[in-house]
């Protein structure tokens, strides 16, 4: 009896020892979290014991090798840890390069916690299975690591909201299956990439609200699975090239508040699939291509403070659909045309052009 018990007694403490995860994930989760503070909710009491991957809020590991695999701490979050408090949440300190020494890591998220500030460490690119990297909502400053491009697994880069700044490092192009760039609402500035099209799999790409200059880069043309070219909001000057209008899935371009020039490519308002267009805010010049058709069916159509001369086109009224129109504030002239997608127009989307005539302005 006492034999058998000795041996159920070894047994379980091998079964946990394979079970529990190594002692140097378990050491570099700590040596992360004592760089934060989380006031609020406590989500760090969960971390103790030696079992880092049982129970420790936050963080699962592979089940087969038992090292560290996601680190998953979202401060709005449905977790019943959030409606016990009432509250989101709230950390302040930063990320400890500690974290680079979870090197099996696929999924870091430390998302929406306000306060957490700092750089990201550059060591963060060391972590050779990273696919998803989602610091958004914090107060995260310094530069974007410049040797970004060494996570060959990467799909998700969403650094949006925090205060980054410094460029877009060059090296961002190489990360082949990149497919969401969430950089919104930061300080980066320089120009896109060149190359920026070797991202062949992007299918987001989000720069608003930032100081980026320079042109867009007509690589990203070349990029084939692209729905949505967010670049509102930056200091981009130069043309719209003609190119961006043939892309098969792009749906949404906004382009607003920026210093673009040149004319309307004929291929935005014709045959392409956009559905939302905004250029409002820039110092686009020459005719609204007279070029609308069928396949033309925009729910957002947004042409307000530019140069634009001459008349709306007539062919506008043979588009499938314009939902939300807007060419205020520029230099048009000429019958505004009548017709059924026109029939609920507001005087406001036509107002401060040079001579504009005809519901719901003036008579001609
Ligand atoms: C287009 O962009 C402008 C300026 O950024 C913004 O004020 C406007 O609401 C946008 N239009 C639409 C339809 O979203």
């Amino acid at each position: 009896m006492g034999f058998v018990y000795f041996v159920s007694v070894l047994l379980l403490s091998v079964i946990s020892a394979v079970n529990s995860c190594p002692p140097s994930d378990r050491a570099a989760l700590l040596a992360f979290k004592s760089a934060l503070n989380e006031p609020y909710l406590g989500i760090f009491n969960s971390w103790t014991g030696n079992d880092c991957c049982n129970k420790w809020y936050g963080v699962s590991c592979d089940s087969a090798t038992r090292r560290v695999a996601d680190l998953n701490l979202r401060g709005e979050s449905e977790d019943p840890i959030f409606e016990k408090a009432h509250r989101s949440g709230y950390m302040t300190g930063t990320i400890s390069p500690a974290i680079c020494k979870l090197d099996r890591l696929t999924n870091i998220i430390i998302a929406d916690w306000k306060g957490i500030s700092g750089q990201i460490p550059a060591c963060i690119t060391h972590l050779p299975y990273l696919r998803i990297l989602d610091l958004i909502g914090n107060k995260i400053s310094g530069p974007i690591p410049v040797h970004i491009g060494k996570l060959k697994h990467l799909t998700v880069l969403n650094f949006a909201d925090n205060l980054i700044s410094g460029n877009i490092p060059p090296s961002i192009v190489n990360i082949p299956g990149l497919m969401h760039l969430d950089l919104r609402n930061n300080r980066i500035s320089g120009e896109i990439p060149y190359n920026f099209g070797k991202l062949r799999m992007l299918s987001r790409a989000l720069l608003s609200r930032n100081m980026i200059s320079g042109t867009i880069p007509s690589s990203i043309s070349n990029i084939y699975r692209l729905s949505d070219l967010d670049l509102s909001v930056n200091q981009i000057s130069g043309p719209i090239p003609d190119s961006i209008g043939k892309m098969p899935v792009l749906s949404t371009l906004n382009l607003d508040g920026n210093r673009i020039s040149g004319e309307i490519p004929a291929s935005l308002m014709g045959s392409s699939g956009l559905s939302i267009l905004n250029l409002s805010r820039n110092s686009i010049e020459g005719y609204i291509p007279d070029v609308f058709g069928p396949r033309s069916y925009f729910t957002a159509l947004d042409l307000s403070y530019n140069r634009l001369r001459g008349p709306i086109p007539k062919s506008i009224l043979s588009a499938s659909y314009i939902g939300h129109l807007d060419v205020s504030h520029n230099h048009l002239c000429g019958r505004i045309p009548a017709g059924s997608p026109f029939n609920h127009l507001e005087a406001s989307q036509f107002a401060y052009n040079d001579c504009l005539c005809g519901i719901p302005l003036r008579a001609c």
